[in-house]
């Protein structure tokens, strides 16, 4: 069977766990793992489609790649047939014979789960109108670095709590054991489902779920706090009326002085201060949003590593 990684909860708490352990020891030797390159190491190129623009996955997957001795093949948008002329089952077909894995930034999450059925090498979520489940893994890599273990930690996460970013931290979060506190206004709050899937996944870890309007609840004591763009891709021509929505749940000073004194503050990139974030804050010495940043290289090199190995010895089992 091979494995991919379309939502957060396809890694169990465990993968989840060695892929973050993974991380943190190519973090500290960048070459270790060069399971791209050598004789008999196979296929040495990764797809990576990009349907909307993007610096960090696009940077972090292409040095991730090389790092790993492998060769990373962007496709940008309109750059293939797909989606206008072939059928998102057909490049799956071909790009399967041809690449090792296939990294995908687009917007239906339905899209993904039909390019992963059709393909025997892995599929990898690089954002979705749903979900971004490699994000996930910096942001949980980076609390790790400077929090401690997960299990136990309290996260806030205020503004559009209807994206991709708030149903990631959800599951991802409950996944690693920690207490997942989402703030948003009434109509942009994450849907249902995503909720129940992460309380019945919090219920395997000992994590929990809260889904809240009042901000100041969601930041009380929180060891973490982050935010996202309230204005995510294709949103630009709501952005005044998005940043009168949302104002009240900006992580600012007066947000900060809810949260934990020690508390670290998180944002995915890229920011824009003064409306979601406020300067002095993304600034200032609680921010670890550049170790954040960092930390998609490591958590991606870690997750193609353990994709093909788990694939692979999957295969070997005659699953
Ligand atoms: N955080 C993030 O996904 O950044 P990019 O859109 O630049 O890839």
């Amino acid at each position: 069977m091979t494995r991919h990684f379309l939502v957060d909860t396809d890694l169990t708490p465990a993968e989840q766990a060695e892929v973050l352990d993974l991380a943190l020891e190519l973090k500290a030797n960048p070459y270790a793992e060069a399971v791209y390159a050598g004789e008999g190491a196979g296929r040495r190129t990764v797809a990576l489609i990009f349907d909307k623009t993007s610096t960090r996955t696009r940077v972090s997957f292409a040095a991730g790649i090389a790092d790993l001795g492998g060769v990373p093949l962007v496709i940008g948008a309109g750059e293939s047939q797909l989606g206008h002329k072939e059928s998102i089952t057909d490049t799956a077909r071909v790009l399967e014979r041809m690449v090792a894995s296939i990294v995908w930034r687009t917007y239906a999450q339905a899209g993904l789960e039909e390019m992963a059925a059709a393909s025997r090498v892995p599929v990898v979520n690089a954002l979705s109108d749903d979900y971004h489940p490699c994000q996930l893994l910096a942001d949980l890599l980076t609390i790790r670095e400077h929090k401690g273990p997960l299990a136990g930690l309290t996260l806030a996460y205020l503004g559009d709590a209807a994206n991709n970013m708030a149903n990631s931290y959800l599951l991802a979060g409950v996944t690693a054991g920690m207490h997942v506190r989402i703030a948003g206004p009434q109509g942009f709050l994450p849907a249902g489902p995503v909720v129940d899937a992460a309380r019945l996944r919090a219920v395997e870890t000992g994590g929990s779920v809260l889904v809240t309007t009042d901000a100041a609840e969601a930041l009380a004591g929180a060891d973490v706090v982050a935010t996202d763009t309230w204005v995510s891709m294709g949103q630009e021509d709501e952005k005044a009326a998005r940043a009168e929505l949302f104002r009240s749940y900006a992580v600012d000073a007066a947000a900060m002085a809810r949260a934990a004194p020690d508390a670290v503050v998180l944002h995915c990139l890229p920011a824009y201060r003064g409306y979601e974030i406020s300067a002095d804050v993304i600034d200032g010495p609680q921010s670890v949003v550049w170790d954040e940043a960092e930390n998609r290289l490591h958590a991606q090199k870690a997750l193609l590593v353990w994709l093909m190995k788990a694939s692979q010895a999957a295969q070997a089992d005659g699953e």
